[in-house]
């Protein structure tokens, strides 16, 4: 067993871990945040995506001893006093998601994004979101939901003037 002390989204866990014991396991079955799901055994499909440290990584290919002083957020952690944040609110208006298993991955990628690239176009956020996984949305909702929340569409569906003085269309081309 190796000890670890993480903070997980503002709370600050000791805990005495298996060292073969993935974050995203830590984080659902010991500490019980099952906000942030597992899609699949490869490492691919980002639903389980977070942000350590910064840096959005994807819990289930980190252990969760490399965890240990670290800062992890997860999806759960977003929200204040039950108020979602704009990109959370974006994807529920611009119905960004339909079961919803890709969408803490999805959210946690976008954040990191907009931290980035507060303006991103399209082709931006396509480009940061190749790493998730979606089987159910073909995506075009995702990426507005995202460009909602930068401010880049106005949500209505019409065609709106970025703040960088780009244009963006309305249906995002892959
Ligand atoms: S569960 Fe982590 S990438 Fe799929
Ligand atoms: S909404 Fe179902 S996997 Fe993305």
């Amino acid at each position: 067993m190796t000890h670890i002390k993480v903070n997980v989204d503002g709370t600050i866990y000791e805990d005495d871990v298996e060292p073969r014991l993935l974050l995203v396991h830590y984080l659902r079955d010991r500490l019980g945040l099952t906000g942030t799901p597992i899609g699949c055994d490869t490492s691919n499909c980002g639903a389980c995506t977070v942000d350590l440290d910064g840096a959005t990584a994807k819990s289930c290919s980190v252990l969760a001893v490399q965890a240990d002083g670290c800062a992890v957020t997860t999806v759960q952690g977003l929200a204040k006093d039950g108020e979602w944040t704009p990109l959370q609110r974006a994807f529920h208006e611009q119905h960004g998601l339909q079961c919803g298993y890709c969408t803490p991955g999805m959210i946690m990628a976008a954040r990191d994004l907009l931290r980035e690239n507060p303006h991103p176009t399209a082709e931006e956020v396509r480009g940061a979101l190749e790493g998730n996984l979606c089987r159910c949305t073909g995506y075009q909702n995702i990426v507005r939901a995202v460009l909602a929340a930068a401010g880049q569409q106005d949500g209505s569906g019409t065609q709106a003037q970025a703040p960088s003085g780009q244009q963006v269309t309305e249906e995002a081309t892959a």
